[in-house]
């Protein structure tokens, strides 16, 4: 009797697992067996009223169902797992051909963009990177660049004046503050050669100008330094910077801290010296103010002028970023409207 109920187990336990998918059916099948009232369980439970000579048989069978049920159990189990996970992979695979989303970047402010041009043409011809403060004293930037207190010169460069007793503390209105500094900096008084970008500060606001904007003040000191220097430096930089074609010419001009002093023109940009409203129909456009340091301020910076000579140019940074990139007002640059920005992105860079 007893062992005829653990063969009709024994066959009911290989049949039991035929179609079983899930882990929830495999769970119920595990308590409905092997738990505390489970179908095992119980027979195992019987080993007691059992007399003893059939006990060894009797439990050695018990024992087979068990292990059958365990195998089964545990292979079933691992297969199941198995198909799960890989399921999970189907379902979450990722499609790494797919093109990726784009990332929104910033894009450089067009006066950033300018100034590392300058920069770049400027190093590659062997010029540092000079920076000098924006708070400036009236010394750096006027008297020692030849322009004492009453001189007209400083009418055309009206600036902002701190509320100190003496009015000895202004913004800049010019970075040939720059020269000054780089001079007196210049313990050994030997050459230099420098460009300084920067901000300036003036009393102006309309469509072509701001009570702030952006200059860029270039200095070569030097023994034998003539203004075929000059020339060749600013032709160079000027082709450099608005293309191989364009046409550069020098007229005279007048600045307190050089001596000659000259204005540079460039073939307008918009018609190539044909003529249009951008250049007022003249062809030309003038880009720069340059000329022999003075030998005035060379002495007031410490330098000897009959041994030393240099040329300084300067130029507004604003002004190149509206004819290069085609922006009509400068009052847009320093707006930070998005739309306008987002028009200088490195598109030709991605
Ligand atoms: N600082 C002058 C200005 O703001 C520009 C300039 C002209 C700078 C001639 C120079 C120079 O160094 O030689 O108008």
């Amino acid at each position: 009797m007893y062992n005829e109920k653990v063969n009709d187990l024994l066959k009911e336990v290989k049949e039991l697992f035929k179609d079983v998918n899930t882990k929830k059916e495999l769970e119920d099948i595990k308590n409905n067996y092997m738990g505390k009232n489970g179908k095992i369980t119980e027979l195992q439970k019987l080993i007691k009223e059992i007399p003893n000579e059939e006990k060894r048989d009797f439990g050695m069978k018990v024992n087979e169902v068990k292990d059958l049920f365990n195998n089964e159990y545990n292979k079933l189990f691992e297969s199941i797992n198995l198909k799960e996970i890989n399921d999970l992979l189907e379902s979450e695979r990722i499609d790494i051909t797919l093109p990726s989303k784009k990332i929104k970047r910033g894009t450089l402010h067009p006066m950033t963009r300018i100034e590392e041009e300058f920069e770049d043409i400027f190093s590659s011809m062997g010029y540092t990177v000079y920076d000098g403060p924006e708070i400036e004293s009236d010394e750096n930037c006027f008297q020692k660049l030849n322009i004492p207190k009453g001189h007209p010169a400083r009418d055309a460069q009206d600036t902002f004046y701190l509320k100190d007793e003496y009015e000895k503390f202004l913004i800049r209105s010019q970075t040939s503050t720059a020269q000054v500094r780089a001079m007196e900096e210049n313990k050994e008084k030997g050459p230099l050669r420098i460009v300084c970008p920067g901000k300036v500060y003036r009393r102006d606001e309309d469509a072509t100008h701001s009570h702030q904007f952006m200059q860029i003040e270039g200095l070569v000191i030097d023994k034998d330094i003539s203004m075929a220097d000059l020339k060749g430096t600013l032709e160079l930089f000027c082709k450099k910077i608005l293309g191989e074609k364009t046409k550069v010419r020098f007229r005279p001009s007048y600045f307190p801290f050089t001596e000659p002093s000259v204005e540079v023109d460039v073939t307008c940009f918009k018609c190539g010296g044909k003529g249009c409203n951008l250049c007022k129909q003249t062809g030309w456009i003038e880009v720069l103010g340059a000329g022999m340091v003075h030998p005035n301020v060379l002495e007031m910076c410490g330098y000897d002028s009959k041994k030393y000579q240099g040329f300084a140019f300067g130029t507004g940074m604003d002004r190149f970023a509206m004819f290069k990139y085609g922006i009509p007002d400068i009052r847009t640059i320093y707006g930070n409207d998005i739309r306008f920005l987002n028009q200088f992105d490195r598109k030709d860079e991605d």
